[in-house]
């Protein structure tokens, strides 16, 4: 391996991101388009593009490995996205999943009242209180505040009626308590142990908003921890350290980062303590990425008691039936994924030009290595499609073959997606077979032997 030039320096600017240049970016580049565009799109609703799936699949994958196979008393499953209503009953969903509704008696557009009210609160009487002498943002005279429940409904069956009514989970934690007997029973895991699940949600949120932060369809990354009551506070405690070295990994800027213990007006009744991790999006405000929360025996006593099934489990050391207690760590895929763009986002002028560049963690990086020919003759491409089968082949990384336009754009489109590595095959690669690898961050460019490539790159 050999260096042989240091081509640029990147001149560092203050970098502050906005949701219009993310989402901007975010559509521009792949990653996330609206739902159903072409039809004028639906609220709430986002696709992933072909960077966007690959960046979520990374982070997926990271969790994964940090949450369930790294820590010997977590186990993983995958849950169904439609249960028994009589679980969602047995939770509270059914009757408590409500937010504060207001209407616009004028144009009858709908709003979140605690939103309008500037409060974190469900409690109806102190809203109709606080909004009583506000118009909504039209102008206009509100209604009465109501609660509005947010599951979506559907039906199972051939029959539309009552008795098939089903709703699509609000959260994945349900499919986890229904199953906390069936694990215990089958996998090799005594309490304290946790189950943990990575997958969709869904909410009939009033006004979905801010890109991806407020969305409709959601998907969660979500552990239940079973554990002695008298132990609860400790998990807590070590699964928010566990948290800042999982951020701390996959490269979310530490300094936007913040715990918040709730007070308990804002907990749920049964949470005994909750802390959110907020994370200070575009540089404003930190705002709910995710949360820990102490929800004692209330998951298991009201599904035991729904079901008739006994859920305690017996402590052979004790020699006695306990109801485990449960820490649920808990995040959405999509505000993590948004907190990744804004930490990873960053503009830099490098010769009076501005470059626009994402600085994922390599492992989360959709793209990894782009392997770039100089030209498109036929003999620098077959060997640039050689190094590019190979190293696909050797590593099974996600790596992008370009060809097209110049090289400074080809560059300037790998930073603006996080490619950490560009890989430049030149007319003298053929001689000497070397190529050019070109650092992302630094735009170190290093002229490398092709069977050392691998080595070099090491991610
Ligand atoms: N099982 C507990 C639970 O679902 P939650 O606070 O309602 O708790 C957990 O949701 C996480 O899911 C939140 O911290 C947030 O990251 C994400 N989330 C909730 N509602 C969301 C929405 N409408 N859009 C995007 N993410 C959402």
């Amino acid at each position: 391996m050999n260096r042989v030039s240091v081509i640029i320096e990147g001149i560092m600017s203050e970098t502050q991101t906005n949701l219009e240049t993310l989402a901007n970016l975010a559509k521009r580049r792949g990653f996330v388009f609206q739902a159903s565009e072409l039809y004028g799109g639906i609220a709430g609703f986002w696709d992933y593009g072909p960077y966007g799936v690959e960046l979520m699949n990374n982070l997926k994958a990271s969790w994964w490995q940090f949450f369930i196979r790294r820590q010997p008393d977590v186990v993983g499953i995958d849950g169904a996205i439609i249960q028994s209503p009589k679980l969602w009953k047995a939770s509270g969903h059914v009757d408590g999943f409500n937010d504060p509704l207001v209407e616009d008696i004028v144009t009858h557009k709908r709003y979140r009242a605690d939103h309008l009210a500037g409060v974190d609160s469900n409690d109806i009487a102190k809203l109709t209180e606080l909004l009583k002498d506000k118009k909504s943002p039209d102008g206009n005279a509100l209604g009465p505040v109501r609660t509005f429940n947010m599951m979506f409904k559907t039906f199972v069956g051939a029959l539309e009626d009552e008795e098939s009514t089903a709703y699509l989970r609000p959260e994945t934690a349900g499919a986890i308590f229904a199953n906390y007997k069936n694990v215990l029973d089958t996998a090799r895991v005594k309490v304290p142990f946790g189950i943990g699940q990575i997958g969709k949600a869904f909410r009939n949120e009033i006004s979905p908003r801010d890109f991806i932060f407020r969305v409709r369809e959601l998907e969660q990354f979500e552990i239940e921890y079973f554990t002695a009551p008298e132990q609860a506070e400790e998990v807590l405690t070590r699964y928010r350290n566990l948290y800042d070295e999982w951020f701390a990994q996959i490269g979310l800027d530490k300094s936007k980062l913040e715990w918040r213990q709730l007070d308990p007006e804002s907990r749920a009744h049964y949470s005994a303590d909750n802390w959110d991790i907020e994370y200070k999006y575009f540089g404003g405000e930190p705002k709910e990425l995710g949360g820990i929360a102490n929800r004692t025996d209330y998951d298991l006593s009201h599904h035991g008691e729904a079901s008739g099934r006994d859920l305690r489990y017996f402590d052979p050391e004790r020699g006695e039936h306990f109801l485990p207690h449960v820490i649920e760590p808990t995040m959405g895929a999509g505000r993590l994924l948004l907190a990744v763009l804004d930490s990873a986002y960053h503009e830099e002028e490098v010769k009076g030009e501005k470059r626009i560049v994402l600085k994922f963690a390599p492992e989360i990086a959709p793209v990894k290595v782009a392997i770039l020919p100089l030209s498109k003759k036929p003999e620098l491409s077959s060997l640039a499609r050689k190094v590019y089968n190979d190293l696909v082949r050797s590593t099974g990384y996600n790596i992008e073959y370009d060809e097209t336009q110049s090289i400074g754009k080809r560059y300037r489109r790998q930073d603006e997606i996080g490619t950490p590595y560009c890989v430049t095959v030149d007319f003298d690669s053929l001689e000497d077979g070397c190529v050019t690898v070109r650092n992302r961050d630094s735009m170190e460019q290093t002229r490398v032997k092709i069977e050392e490539l691998l080595q070099h790159i090491a991610l």
